[in-house]
């Protein structure tokens, strides 16, 4: 096969820096969130039309991120909100997958049943799987995953790695094969903690807003480098 045509199956991005990027800017951080909100609808309509990868898994809001300031939240929660009312009417069109994942329970009945009538809407759609990151916590997904298996009556003594898989907010997708963090940082900050054992963890200084196709186009450039061998040789 061409090596050009290697393309990871599933790219996980924590899409950090829209903060300092306003900051730098002299601009409030919310303003930094809708530019930020602008580059992941860009970017998946790049991954969707000019590459085979197949599942792009996004951070959007962590578990931990409730503790920023209120007017932030809110800003934050508006975005999310506008993207739902927008991919109601584009998903179709765009042929892709559209899921959220994270602890939803948090969220308002109205915006859960809008959630899931999206889930529902683009079921068969046959491009790009997307999964939005909300309220999400790699610990808080293993905990609900443990927990459904104890309301579901599973021996707990005999629990398999595949059994704790099939009970994730992932339940049925690849793990991802590159995890890419833009914003300088090079933590996890608790994203797919079970999924990311064997990812290939790509760093960026790039802030997100600043992030492009042709940034993308270099993070696809050096996994195609990477020697993958999951604990062989
Ligand atoms: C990432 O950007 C977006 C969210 C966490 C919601 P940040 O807001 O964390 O940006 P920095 O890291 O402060 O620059
Ligand atoms: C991770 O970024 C969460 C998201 C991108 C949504 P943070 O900015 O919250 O992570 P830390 O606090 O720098 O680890
Ligand atoms: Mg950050």
């Amino acid at each position: 096969m061409d090596n050009q045509e290697i393309f990871p199956r599933h790219i996980a991005i924590i899409m950090d820096g829209n903060g300092r990027w306003a900051q730098k800017r002299l601009l409030p951080r919310k303003a930094g969130h809708a530019v930020g909100s602008e580059t992941f609808r860009s970017v998946a309509d790049y991954l969707n039309l000019h590459t085979k990868v197949e599942y792009l898994t996004v951070y959007a809001f962590s578990t931990e991120n409730w503790s920023r300031p209120k007017d932030e939240v809110d800003e934050i929660m508006r975005l999310l909100r506008k993207y739902m009312d927008e991919a109601c009417r584009t998903l179709l069109e765009k042929n892709v997958k559209l899921h959220f994942l994270g602890d939803l329970s948090i969220f308002p009945e109205d915006v859960r049943r809008e959630m899931e009538d999206i889930h529902a809407l683009s079921e068969k759609a046959t491009g790009l799987h997307i999964n939005v990151c909300v309220n999400y916590g790699g610990r808080n997904e293993i905990v609900n995953a443990v927990r459904a298996m104890a309301r579901e009556g599973y021996d707990m003594t005999k629990v398999t790695e595949e059994e704790i898989t099939a009970h994730l907010y992932t339940v049925g997708q690849p793990d991802p094969d590159m995890i890419i963090r833009t914003g300088a940082e090079k933590r996890l900050s608790n994203f797919l903690m079970w999924q990311s054992s064997y990812a290939e963890l790509y760093f960026t200084d790039t802030l997100w807003p600043d992030f492009s196709g042709k940034d993308i186009e270099e993070a696809l450039a050096w996994f195609r480098g990477r020697k993958r061998r999951f604990g062989g040789v």
